[in-house]
């Protein structure tokens, strides 16, 4: 087996892992790993923007209560109070990096508006390519400081007597890898491509989640999924994301028939929190009925939205009748590997960050643009902990485990896996399908568990790791026996205070097998 050693290993290549590259790599050896590449990750993919009061007519408080309350009054308070204070000193220090975001004709921060937010306060780039502007910004400060290795896969954490030593990895040759870190940090993000329709990028299969999981960590909130509600659709299939912030600035949803798709449902009406508004288009669909957002009253849509254009113009009857055919797909996970404030897991040495942590500020439903801001906020406290611990001293002479071989049992394809949670773990549970569910993803329990499983080629580990992410998911959403957020069952449709209020579904390994 081959040996690389480093003070800090990073798997994950968004923002959350480059911005605590970028905070770390003066004082510390870094390496960062992706199964990819860098400019593959949904933090790239980000169109609508980032959160954060920033004028005088607002105020973090109202940016906190916005978060509560789209977060189903799940939230963890003190996380989420750390997220919209520093949020407004991170941004006015991202500016500072040179991170150019849109103004208005006054030379203003030009501000949208999203879903759930009672103010204008999301600042933008680009348009609408936010996420690729931040990120290629840290990316120009960070690379030429850090090391990274592109196509190299994470397969299992080594962690001994409870403390995380390391990282064993796969490249593109099949070469072997164990990484020796003192601290190992996970920022994979979601799991979007569980399901068959998804903002997500192709890599979002749960990876950090599931091998966290199964090295023993904790794992928290899995039940809370997030349905973005317009995914610009092509028959069946769908064609990419349309950012809630094309409704900010008019765009409705209609019926086939052009009426209100939101009238009388919400008092937000298009603009209320996504779960509502996904919930609603799901119902609707399920008897057939098309629902169209209407852009025609959407002012400069080319200018304001451009990437956006350019993915409708594909389809340039889209652009003539200004209505564009969508359904809500899966976007963001609120649940993840359990963290302290400062980006602690159960595990010592091992952190996480970003869409794959859980540190509770989300709640039961992610706030609109809040994603981008956990990941600058909770970057920079992870790797402040990390700048403010003693340095380990390594003695160099590990020998990492002995290699593995199994009898492999056939795995399910991908497709399959969608299946069942498009069925059975969607936007609308209940308990007979969570039941189904549970048992399928059982059947393979036993090879997705397996560490250190060289064996399995790299497409076979997502396999796994999407069968236990999945699992977990299914498993918390049957314990969970109310509706919240991301989170609805039909069995249970209201949300129950009395019994669930506060109440965290923690997961360790060794709980569910
Ligand atoms: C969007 O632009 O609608 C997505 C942004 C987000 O998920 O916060």
């Amino acid at each position: 087996m081959n040996v690389k050693k480093t003070d800090v290993v990073i798997i994950g290549g968004g923002l959350a892992g480059l911005m605590t590259a970028d905070y770390l790599c003066n004082d510390r050896n870094v390496m960062l790993i992706t199964k990819s590449e860098l400019n593959h990750s949904n933090s790239w993919l980000a169109q609508g923007g980032i959160a954060a009061a920033m004028t005088k007519e607002d105020h973090w408080q109202e940016h906190f209560n916005d978060t509560i309350v789209a977060g189903g009054f799940h939230n963890n308070r003190e996380t989420t109070e750390i997220l919209v204070k520093h949020g407004t000193r991170l941004i006015k220090k991202l500016i500072e990096m040179g991170v150019s975001f849109d103004k208005d004709d006054n030379n203003q921060l030009s501000l949208g508006m999203e879903g759930a937010h009672g103010k204008r306060r999301i600042l933008h780039a680009g348009g609408d390519a936010t996420g690729k502007v931040v990120v290629e910004a840290i990316m120009a400060r960070v690379l030429s400081k850090i090391e990274v290795f592109e196509q190299e896969m994470a397969y299992d954490l080594l962690v001994e007597n409870g403390v995380c030593l390391g990282v064993f990895t796969k490249d593109t040759n099949e070469d072997i890898w164990f990484i020796e870190a003192d601290q190992v940090i996970i920022a994979t993000g979601g799991i979007g491509q569980l399901y068959s329709a998804t903002s997500n990028c192709l890599e979002a299969t749960g990876d950090g989640i599931a091998m966290a999981y199964r090295a023993g960590a904790a794992i928290c909130d899995m039940e809370f999924i997030q349905f973005h509600p317009t995914l610009l659709m092509n028959g069946d299939s769908s064609c990419g994301l349309i950012s809630e912030a094309v409704r900010g600035e008019g765009g409705r949803l209609v019926t086939e028939d052009g009426q209100f798709l939101m009238k009388g449902k919400h008092s937000l009406e298009d603009l209320a929190p996504r779960d509502v508004v996904a919930r609603e288009i799901f119902n609707t669909k399920l008897n057939n009925n098309k629902i169209f957002l209407n852009i025609n009253n959407v002012a400069n849509f080319q200018y304001r939205f451009p990437s956006i254009y350019e993915m409708c113009k594909k389809t340039p009857e889209l652009l003539k009748s200004g209505l564009l055919p969508v359904q809500p797909g899966a976007h963001f996970i609120m649940g993840g590997v359990k963290v302290d404030r400062d980006g602690r897991s159960s595990i010592e040495n091992l952190f996480a960050v970003g869409e794959c942590a859980y540190t509770g500020v989300h709640g039961a439903n992610r706030l609109a643009s809040n994603s981008l801001l956990e990941a600058i906020v909770f970057a920079e406290r992870l790797a402040s902990t990390i700048l403010g611990a003693e340095k380990i001293k390594r003695d160099g002479g590990r020998v990492p485990v002995v290699m593995k071989t199994f009898n492999n049992l056939p795995l399910p394809t991908k497709t399959e896996i969608q299946e069942v949670m498009d069925r059975y773990v969607g936007i609308m549970r209940d308990k007979e399908g969570l039941q189904k569910a549970v048992s399928w993803f059982d059947q393979f329990k036993d090879i997705s568990m397996e560490q250190s499983h060289f064996q399995l080629s790299v497409e076979d580990k997502i396999i796994c790791n999407m069968l236990i992410s999945g699992s977990l998911i299914a498993r918390a959403s049957l314990m969970r026996e109310e509706s919240r957020g991301g989170h609805y069952r039909s069995d249970y449709p209201t949300t129950n205070d009395k019994k669930w209020y506060g109440y965290q579904n923690v997961f360790l390994n060794g709980d569910l097998y």
